[in-house]
């Protein structure tokens, strides 16, 4: 009798250690479904798809879930003349969603950039305009009904301090073009989430204000709006903690809506990285994810590509890089590991109760711009090294984000408009209770397995 419980205790010892091992090779999308979320994707367009080991990636639908078009069903080159509409790449990046049984998340409709001749050049009036934005809409929404898990609607309205952009829209229309879009993009498509999407809301700043109030906006017009796409962005060392993230996006599901990582990067200011600077940003990607992860209606994680090879990241922010969690060689940095482990974590300790360590911090004058960093280090004074914005770490509260300009130009883009971006200011994320990550629940079945066994023991 005792022998056989102690066999039966070396034999659940040995399968919780093999449980507890490192994370297994099964994918971030399996992974994150595992833990709650409905996906795990990642940007990618037909100008990829002649490398092989490229393909090899993007078509594990294990790994991602769920394809954005990087820049093809943008309206430039979707309506590159007044009516004369063109589907060919995006209609590729669809059929691959397809093929592989992957969703399909449409990006983008009412956008400032990447616009054609037309629309920027028009001597437009309130009526005119209001009909180009909808024929457009109409036509593009129509030709993928029912094909999208959700389209970006509106896309960057806002500018980083909180009032709304002066694009072509705006000035026409003032902020009449964001129910115009919504309603358009409703009568297209009855089941597509609609969303308003936008960058450097991470931080609940004013910026994240006009974000909900563009929200209700929608809503006071008895529009429909189905979520926010918190588009992520970000640089190493200054992502905002993750109990600021969690209230950021929770004031968006509190409106009913559903919330999105839409676009994550991580960004390295200087390059190459230290391992220092690889740690940190292990410990951003898996605090953005565990965010998601913490707030019940955050949907799921799109990257804005996965390898350094394809990323926008370096010709936008020279100087900058190694954002993604593939390196350019497709090898997975330790940032990819980080995220799976969070969200494996998740699967055991639940999304809500999943934390991420904080990180170690770059040295202080590093190139962050001296925001205060991991491990509640402050850095403060990094003022010299910081690749666009002030670099000026004093101030406190409302932290903006980290520069970002606008994704996804691609070689054609018009160039880049970083931000002005200040270092956040709050120090890191706040653990609020819940348990620390990592193999808690297995340990617990250790715990009590033995616990028992002995009691049945005596
Ligand atoms: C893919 O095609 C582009 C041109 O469309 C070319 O520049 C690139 O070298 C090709 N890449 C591979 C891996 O064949
Ligand atoms: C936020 O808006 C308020 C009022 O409009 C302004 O006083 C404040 O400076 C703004 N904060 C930032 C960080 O732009
Ligand atoms: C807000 O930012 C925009 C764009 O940078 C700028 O044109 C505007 O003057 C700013 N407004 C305020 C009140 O700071
Ligand atoms: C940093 O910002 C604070 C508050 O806005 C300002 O008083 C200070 O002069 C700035 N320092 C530098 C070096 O720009």
């Amino acid at each position: 009798m005792r022998r056989g419980i102690l066999l039966q205790i070396a034999g659940l010892l040995a399968e919780a250690a093999a449980q507890a091992g490192p994370v297994p090779a099964q994918g971030l999308h399996a992974l994150a479904v595992k833990a709650g979320l409905q996906f795990f994707g990642t940007a990618t367009d037909t100008n990829n798809f002649n490398d092989t080991a490229y393909m090899d990636v993007v078509n594990n639908k294990n790994e991602f879930g769920i394809l954005t078009p990087e820049n093809s069903q943008k309206w430039e080159p979707t309506e590159p003349r007044q009516g004369a509409f063109v589907f060919t790449n995006p209609d590729q990046v669809r059929s691959l969603a397809v093929k592989n049984t992957q969703q399909f998340r449409c990006h983008t409709l009412t956008w400032f950039e990447q616009l054609p001749q037309f629309v920027q050049t028009t001597q437009w009036t309130r009526e005119t305009l209001t009909a180009a934005i909808r024929a457009h809409i109409t036509n593009v929404v129509t030709h993928y009904r029912g094909q999208c898990y959700s389209w970006d609607v509106v896309n960057e309205a806002i500018n980083d301090n909180g009032t709304f952009r002066e694009s072509v829209f705006f000035r026409t229309l003032g902020t009449d073009y964001i129910p115009i879009s919504f309603d358009a993009a409703a009568r297209a498509d009855p089941q597509a989430k609609l969303y308003y999407n936008d960058f450097s809301l991470e931080f609940n700043s004013n910026k994240t204000d006009t974000a909900v109030r563009i929200v209700k906006l929608v809503q006071d017009a008895k529009l429909r709006i189905d979520g926010v796409g918190f588009q992520a962005h970000m640089v190493v060392g200054q992502t905002p903690p993750r109990a600021t993230l969690v209230q950021a996006l929770s004031r968006f599901t509190a409106l009913g809506l559903e919330v999105a990582l839409t676009e994550l990067d991580v960004r390295q200011p200087e390059l190459p990285a230290s391992s220092r600077a690889l740690e940190q940003q292990s410990a951003d990607y898996a605090s953005m994810v565990a965010a998601c992860l913490n707030v019940a209606k955050c949907v799921g994680v799109v990257v804005w590509q996965f390898t350094d090879k394809y990323s926008w990241v370096p010709s936008t922010f020279p100087g900058t890089g190694e954002a993604c969690l593939f390196d350019q060689n497709f090898v997975k940095r330790p940032a990819y590991t980080a995220v799976a482990k969070v969200l494996s974590d998740a699967a055991s300790v639940g999304r809500a109760r999943v934390v991420a360590p904080n990180g170690p911090g770059l040295p202080a004058g590093g190139g962050a711009g001296g925001g205060a960093l991991g491990g509640g280090v402050a850095a403060g004074g990094g003022n010299s090294k910081a690749p666009f914005g002030t670099g000026n770490s004093t101030e406190i509260g409302n932290g903006i984000a980290g520069g970002r300009a606008r994704p996804s130009q691609g070689a054609t883009g018009t160039g880049a408009q970083p931000g002005a971006p200040r270092p956040t200011s709050s120090g890191r994320p706040v653990t609020s209770g819940g348990s620390t990550s990592g193999g808690t629940m297995v340990t617990r079945l250790i715990v009590l397995s033995f616990a028992l066994s002995c009691i049945v023991v005596v």
